[in-house]
């Protein structure tokens, strides 16, 4: 028996069966059409109503998190790209009161208890001082969902979404501790040339992923670096001492 779209479910998420399906007209162009038509039908979309989650994109981190157990009580975490909060939601959960989450977004972000968000572009040459002074001591974990709006023209989209990946593993090396992570949107063919080769040599171990919350007919996936080795500047200080 299949579970229809709305009723109690267990695991995983919920298949639709009944496919609701959205008229054109009204002003409505035939993507925005589509979009709402892909909305309706989404079962994680469904399933972030029932849970109280502010976005789907929480479960791309919750299963990203029950694979690679990245997540722990206490930690200090920042989240680029947080609106609407739904990894804000699913890290807050995780970390508990003794953590600290800061969180920035070019869109105003409803408050959340336990998250410090900030309305700036990460771009901002101010963004990464503000972040580390908001954050308070080295970060466990530098996760990036941040996308820019996309073009349509293929090139572009995928070198600006790597240019946010840059951005924001540079701003990783600089607010990691040692062992720490960075998790970062990019899109498939995954991360190449200098990025990779940057985050090799700096992480432990390093890896693509794609969640099954993550479209499959989306060209998105993940680089995660887990095991920072540390600022290199940090270590010459240690050695030292
Ligand atoms: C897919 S959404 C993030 C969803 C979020 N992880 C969640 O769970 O609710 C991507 C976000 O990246 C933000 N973004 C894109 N470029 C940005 C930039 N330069 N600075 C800050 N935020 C940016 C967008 O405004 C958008 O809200």
């Amino acid at each position: 028996m299949s579970d229809r779209r709305g009723g109690a479910s267990s695991g995983g998420g919920v298949r639709g069966d009944l496919k609701q399906r959205v008229k054109t007209g009204r002003g409505r162009t035939l993507s925005q059409k589509r979009w709402l038509e892909r909305q309706l039908n989404d079962p994680y979309v469904a399933r972030a109503k029932r849970e109280g989650y502010r976005s789907r994109a929480a479960y791309k981190l919750i299963e990203i998190d029950e694979r690679y157990k990245l997540l722990r009580p206490g930690q200090k975490i920042v989240d680029l790209g947080a609106a609407p909060g739904g990894w804000s939601q699913v890290a807050a959960r995780v970390v508990g009161p003794s953590g600290r989450i800061v969180g920035i977004d070019l869109l105003e972000i409803e408050p959340m208890a336990g998250v410090d968000f900030i309305t700036l572009d990460f771009l901002d040459p101010e963004a990464p001082s503000k972040l580390t002074s908001m954050l308070g001591g080295p970060a466990d974990l530098v996760m990036s969902d941040m996308a820019a709006n996309a073009t349509g023209h293929k090139k572009t989209d995928h070198l600006r979404i790597i240019g946010l990946a840059e951005t924001a593993a540079e701003f990783a090396r600089e607010v990691l501790g040692p062992g720490g992570a960075y998790l970062a949107k990019v899109l498939q063919g995954g991360t190449e040339g200098a990025l990779l080769t940057d985050l090799k040599r700096d992480f432990a171990a390093v890896r693509h992923v794609k969640p099954a919350a993550s479209r499959a007919d989306s060209s998105e996936l993940y680089v995660l670096a887990t095991g920072y080795r540390g600022a290199p500047g940090a270590a010459v200080a240690a050695d030292g001492d």
